[in-house]
Order: C-alpha cells, then structure tokens, then sequence
C-alpha cells in the first residue's frame, strides 16, 4: 500500500495527490512540549507501506527536527520504505563555497535527508552548477518538471508573449517555456550584489516591442531580481510584465512590492502563497505512481 502523511501545512496537496495517485492519507499528531522540542506521533499502521511524506521545504529550519522523527518513526513501526516529496526541496542554492569557510549547503543538506529516507521526489530543484541531485544525494530521487504547466498558462492567459529568463540561470526554464508556449524567449543578464541586491542589464530588445513580457524563473525569494526585471522593462517602455515563477517564497514584504510592478504574478502551488494559480499535484502523483 502507498501512503501518503501530509506534515503540518501539506494537508491540501495531500488531497489532491490522494485523488491523482489512489494513494491512501495517513494522519500525524504533531506538537512542541513547552521546552519546544519536537513531539511526532504516527496516527496509524505504516506496517508494510510504502510512506511517502508530504512536506514541502520552504523554511526548512524548524521542519527538519520533525521530519526527520516522523521518517525515523514509520520505519520503526514497519514501513516497507519511506520516501520525502517535497514539492520544493531547500538548501539548493549555496551549491559551492564562494568565500573561504562556507559550508555547501546543498551537500550538507542532502547528506541529511539521504540518511532519513529511501527516496525524495521533488519538483524542479535549483541545479546550477550541480548537472543532477544524483552528485549530491545517495539514494534515488525523481524530478517532476513544471515548465509545460507554466507554458500552458501562458498560452491561456496572454497574447503575443515575450518569454524571458532574468539571468542566464532561468535559461533551462524559459527555452523549455517558450518552446511549448509557442513564444519567442530573451534572456537579461544579473548582477548579484548581496541577499536583496541585483542589477539586470537588458540586451537590445526593441525587435519585440509590442509584445507582453513574461519573466519566467524558478524561485522568487527575496523577489528583487523579478523586481528589477520589471524595472528594467519598464524603463525599456514594456507593458508592465506577468511573472511567473515555480516557487513562491516571497520574503517579507515582496509580493506586494512585485504585484504592484506586474500585470499578474503567477505561481505553482509547490509551496502554498495566494499567488498560486498553477497546480503540480498531478505531475508530483505521477511521480509516487511509479
Ligand atoms: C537564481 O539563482 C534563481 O534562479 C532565482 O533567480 C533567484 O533565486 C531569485 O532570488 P531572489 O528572488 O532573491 O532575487
């Protein structure tokens, strides 16, 4: 039998898998004890399943401790195999020690979850400098790719698009988004300064006036380069442009900084905002049928 146990704040996602994969919905009680330690308790027999636990890794810090617990518990009580999906899987982007002293984060983090779980399967991970999860995680790990579903909000939402990357990094993203989205794609080149501080340089881009931007990216985080983005285009004499992106994690104040700069910001539901208007729930079942 496959189960699905959704954590604490996965429960919607968990429904939608359960009626996209026919997997069952199993229970957790979870709580802090007044010291705020982690206190799990698995509601049911895992005996001879196989878990799959939903938990989505958008501020991962104070989710670990009790995902690591439920993962050690179902395998005490008898799981067949326990597996992570997290529609967006953490720690990717400090992929390398650029400063003398830093810790790798994506192979520390990897390294954990490897130990916890038999497999992860995830939805569009941040590979930048790393080709695969397989360099950095130990067990199997399954990918479901958004690109065709942000395409095909596109394709209904906006007419006579202009796809385009902010950095040379959105590039795997916008030319899968374009191609399918029957769209011309450009991509702007970034200059990261700091955690809140990019600039975006724009090539000549005055063949396609007239179009609607569309900035396509994986993660919107502290939501500067999808703001200078719209900037840049703005000064440039664009319509004010959709942003689209797979993961939503909105720092502070940044969504409201970024609606007020965009035709619309849409979103897959990888990690729960209001600007989800895109379901992956289907292609991460897809994923847990296999
Ligand atoms: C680049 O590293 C990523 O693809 C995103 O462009 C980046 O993570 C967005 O970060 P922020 O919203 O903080 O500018």
């Amino acid at each position: 039998m496959r189960l699905v146990l959704p954590m604490p704040g996965n429960e919607k996602m968990a429904d939608a898998l359960a009626v996209s994969s026919g997997a069952e919905i199993g229970r957790l009680e979870t709580r802090r004890f007044p010291d705020e330690e982690a206190y799990v308790r698995v509601a049911g027999d895992v005996r001879g399943s196989r878990v799959y636990i939903l938990c989505t890794l958008a501020r991962p810090d104070p989710k670990l401790m009790s995902l690591i617990l439920v993962a050690d518990a179902c395998r005490d009580l008898g799981a067949a195999s326990v597996h992570l999906i997290a529609p967006y899987l953490a720690y990717m982007r400090q992929d390398a020690r650029f400063a003398e002293g830093e810790a790798i984060s994506s192979v520390s983090f990897a390294r954990v979850l490897s130990r916890a779980f038999d497999g992860v399967v995830t939805v569009d991970p941040h590979l930048h400098r790393r080709a695969a999860l397989s360099e950095i995680f130990t067990i199997p790990t399954r990918i479901a790719h958004a690109a065709p579903l942000l395409a095909d909000w596109i394709k209904d939402h906006v007419d006579a698009p202009l796809v385009i990357g902010p950095d040379s990094e959105s590039e795997q993203w916008t030319s899968e988004v374009a191609a399918r989205a029957g769209a011309p794609y450009v991509v702007l080149a970034k200059r990261r300064r700091g955690d809140r501080q990019v600039e975006i340089a724009a090539p000549d881009l005055s063949a396609w006036k007239g179009r609607r931007p569309v900035l396509v990216d994986d993660i919107i985080s502290s939501g500067r380069t999808m703001a200078e983005a719209c900037r840049r285009l703005r000064q440039l004499d664009f319509a004010p442009p959709c942003c689209l992106a797979i993961h939503a994690l909105f720092a502070d104040d940044s969504y409201a900084e970024l609606s007020a700069l965009a035709r619309d910001v849409v979103t897959t539901d990888t990690v729960p905002h209001p600007s989800n208007a895109v379901s992956v729930a289907a292609l991460v079942a897809s994923e847990v049928a296999c």
